[in-house]
């Protein structure tokens, strides 16, 4: 189908649900993306590697050990192998039978859907070419002709600037965190990042006023990671972020 000609996005504050509304739901399912949809999030973010047979699924562990019911490396499994797994019951009972998503049923399920899409791309250094793979979903779903829906991001920044260079119009983001970053983010670093990146998004305790000005001075945007109360929320509203990213979408309201 055509893409929608404008789809309406929640808040001026962008409240991203991290693996989904995952202080509500499995994380990183269709429940938890589901519900960040009926809480009416801006976005909702998820991790996105590859199995052993080359599809792209849904999973922030490098091993299934421990949201499923199963074991091993998500790069040592099959697609089928990791379709029969129960992604929910760790979570809560009523959560039973959730599968491990595929990236492509998710892009085509929230495709039309009022909610943004951040996709980090989880460890790419364990598998080469995914940016290429990546971007070919993004291509093959319709989802890069939709403004501003979809945003890829990485703690590895080598790969988010390859995928730049490979598909431009997609928004992409540096994660940024608190062990590579103990002693601060050094301005050089922003610099280098601003070649390739429209957002910036570090653990909220690398976050200062001086660290939110120098990321706006480079027009970027900055989302820290990840709030879990009401008072991290507020300290890092007032210190002039954008938004964050959040397993409760309900402090960002
Ligand atoms: O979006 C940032 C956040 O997802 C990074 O941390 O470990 O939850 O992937 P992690
Ligand atoms: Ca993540």
């Amino acid at each position: 189908p055509p893409p929608p000609k404008k789809i309406n996005y929640h808040g001026a504050f962008i409240n991203v649900a991290h693996r989904g509304a995952s202080g509500h739901a499995p994380e990183n399912t269709i429940a938890a993306f589901d519900k960040a949809v009926a809480m009416h999030a801006t976005s909702f973010e998820f991790d996105v590697q590859r199995t052993k047979d080359g599809h792209l699924v849904i999973m922030h562990d490098t091993t299934v050990d421990r949201t499923t019911n199963g074991k091993g490396a998500v790069k040592d499994l099959t697609l089928k192998q990791i379709r029969k797994l129960d992604a929910g019951s760790w979570f809560g009972k009523s959560f039973a039978g959730e599968k491990v998503p595929t990236l492509r049923e998710t892009l085509k399920r929230y495709r039309t859907k009022p909610i943004r899409i951040v996709i980090e791309l989880k460890k790419p250094e364990l598998y080469p070419g995914i940016e290429k793979q990546v971007a070919h979903m993004l291509t093959k779903t319709g989802l890069t002709v939709i403004p501003s829906k979809v945003t890829v991001q990485s703690f590895n920044a080598s790969s988010i600037k390859k995928y730049h260079h490979l598909q431009p119009r997609v928004k992409t983001g540096v994660i940024v965190s608190l062990t590579e970053y103990s002693k601060g983010v050094p301005e050089q670093k922003l610099t280098e990042w601003k070649a390739f990146a429209n957002y910036i998004n570090p653990n909220y305790k690398l976050v200062n006023k001086s660290l939110v000005k120098k990321i706006h001075d480079r027009k970027m945007k900055i989302l820290p990671y990840t709030i879990l109360d009401k008072k991290t929320a507020t300290a890092v509203r007032d210190m002039g972020v954008d938004g964050m990213i959040t397993n409760y979408p309900e402090l960002g309201k």
